[in-house]
């Protein structure tokens, strides 16, 4: 890793990931403390490869994303993670972060979970800093609440804690657990009109929030329970339940959200057809307007082919339980 020249590197890959049980709606907005457990599975077609470089030449911190280089609110999200790592370290250098995803950066996927558990491995690796999985986790929240999930190989769980030493997520079960697969349905590849930060922020104006946190300690340990026992049917329906309930919650914040669109209630109606012709099928929402299907692995062609035959349907990813953040082991940059 070190270099007489003064250049620490890393490169790490990390995916995004699907909450079955959501984080919405924060007790910290600079920490990223949620008011909820959330629970979610990694994404093996959807991962982002960051290196980070710390240059004793460079005169201030350089950030590439998918090819262009970027400033403002973005960067200063990238440079509080490299801040944070140059306090953890004591290495004061600037860095060279160049980040990647290998899916579709005009999917609406979250790319944000991939990006900053990405960035926190890379940057603590690059700086010297031998963190701990919980470590990266909290670190990677900083960023991004959602990253602190994609550490972990297969299945996750993001226990809210009571400060930021506390909150972080642990493993749930690995990718072999179960063969559940999440298929994208894309409606909509542009740039979502409200980010989730505007979402988590608006969220307690709902008078529905309240309700839906007493509803989580009920659900929470519902699925928890169906997705360790694999019982699909009962999971599929509090997935289903859950996304619905953080989308009222949106609509019925003020000023209102409303992230679904006519493709959306296409696929939820396609989802629902599935289920009477006794195809196992349900759907899940994060904040914007792409579907993501939740079937078994034995009925992904069905799902994949119903799916594509959708006007609003641009295009589907069909993804896997995915690992969690690593190292590139060929590391060349
Ligand atoms: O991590 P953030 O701030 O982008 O929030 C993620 C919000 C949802 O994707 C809607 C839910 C979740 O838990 O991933």
């Amino acid at each position: 890793m070190k270099s007489n020249n003064l250049i620490y590197k890393a490169t790490a890959i990390a995916p995004a990931n699907i909450a079955f049980i959501k984080f919405w709606g924060k007790k910290d907005s600079q920490l990223n403390i949620p008011f909820n457990d959330s629970i979610s599975m990694n994404l093996n077609r959807c991962q982002t490869k960051t290196y980070v470089k710390f240059n004793s030449e460079l005169k201030d911190d350089v950030v590439i994303v998918n090819k262009k280089r970027i400033e403002g609110t973005e960067k200063n999200r990238v440079v509080a993670i490299l801040d944070k790592v140059r306090k953890m370290s004591g290495l004061r250098m600037f860095a060279e972060v160049v980040s990647e995803n290998d899916f579709p950066s005009n999917a609406g996927i979250a790319s944000s979970a991939s990006a900053f558990s990405a960035l926190a491995l890379a940057a603590s690796v690059a700086s010297g800093l031998g963190l701990s999985k919980k470590d990266l986790s909290i670190l990677a929240r900083l960023g991004s609440g959602s990253a602190c999930r994609s550490i972990y190989d297969g299945f996750s769980y993001w226990k809210k804690g009571r400060d930021s030493k506390s909150s972080f997520a642990v493993q749930f079960a690995k990718p072999d657990f179960w063969d559940v697969a999440d298929i994208v349905a894309v409606v909509d590849t542009g740039r979502k009109k409200t980010s989730s930060t505007e979402g988590h922020n608006q969220a307690l104006t709902s008078p529905y929030f309240k309700t839906r946190l007493n509803e989580l300690k009920i659900r929470t340990p519902l699925l928890k329970k169906a997705l360790l026992d694999r019982n699909f049917q009962k999971f599929g329906e509090l997935v289903e339940e859950e996304a619905v309930s953080l989308h009222v919650c949106a609509m019925t914040s003020k000023p209102p959200i409303f992230y679904w669109n006519r493709g959306t209630m296409e696929v939820i109606e396609t989802v629902f057809g599935l289920r009477s012709e006794g195809i196992l099928a349900y759907f899940t929402i994060d904040a914007g307007p792409n579907v993501h299907v939740i079937c078994r692995n034995k009925n992904i062609k069905r799902v994949e082919k119903n799916l594509k035959k959708l006007k609003s349907v641009l295009f589907t990813i069909t993804n896997k339980p995915g690992l969690g953040a690593r190292l590139e082991k060929n590391d060349n940059n």
